[in-house]
């Protein structure tokens, strides 16, 4: 399973590279505004230092929601480096341009879906990764682990090569569901990775190891 930082904060994307345990980053308009990134250039040049901190797969978002600025924006988000991966709208306009930038081997990850006929029309366009986001649809009352169970189920009756990245994912047992099922990827802040480290009994083990040894070695 991929681990990917959803955040466009570049010292906790340092972080969880620094882990060893991170395959990617996934950003959005909000994530990036919240680091007060503004401005074409700005934000390409902090495209470009997400790239520089891991080995690949850095969603970045278009802004535009028809296709021909979609496509523009995209193939322009694609020059900034080999390791983005343009991360367009499940919206009409999207799909198309899913489509389009596939055929021109420029990856795609297509975001904001909340049902599995929009993951299967992501993965029909050729899209590279589908976002499925479980935590917006458990806030309004809608298992959002049954969709990726769901999306992971429909992908393989048809060997379909896009790549399960379940979103919006709030804390460990998001993330260890989704690992159940066999998604590919989960994106979550770092905070979700890190509880991962958390045990009593590991605390309680190391200290009872180190004691031990001090008895002896003092
Ligand atoms: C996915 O790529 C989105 O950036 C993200 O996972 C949304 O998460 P949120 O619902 O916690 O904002």
């Amino acid at each position: 399973m991929k681990f990917f930082i959803d955040t466009a904060n570049l010292n906790e994307i340092k972080e969880a590279y620094e882990l060893g345990v991170l395959d990617g980053v996934t950003t959005n308009p909000s994530l990036m505004a919240k680091e007060g990134i503004k401005g074409e250039e700005n934000v390409r040049a902090h495209y470009k230092a997400i790239c520089d901190i891991v080995d690949n797969n850095v969603s970045a978002e278009v802004i535009a929601t028809d296709f021909d600025n979609i496509i523009k924006e995209g193939k322009e988000l694609a020059k900034i480096d080999d390791k983005i991966v343009v991360k367009v709208p499940m919206i009409k306009d999207g799909i198309k341009a899913i489509k389009y930038f596939s055929s021109m081997d420029i990856r795609t990850n297509c975001t904001l879906v909340f049902s599995a006929g929009q993951a299967l029309l992501a993965a029909k366009a050729g899209a590279s990764y589908v976002s499925p986001f479980i935590g917006r649809l458990d806030d309004i009352s809608t298992d959002g682990l049954t969709l990726i169970e769901d999306i992971i189920r429909i992908y393989d009756n048809y060997a379909y090569e896009t790549e399960v990245l379940a979103a919006s994912v709030r804390h460990t047992m998001h993330l260890l569901e989704c690992a159940n099922m066999g998604a590919d990827v989960v994106t979550c802040p770092l905070n979700v990775i890190t509880a991962l480290l958390n045990h009593p009994l590991t605390d309680s083990g190391l200290a009872k190891f180190l004691a031990d040894h001090k008895k002896v070695n003092s």
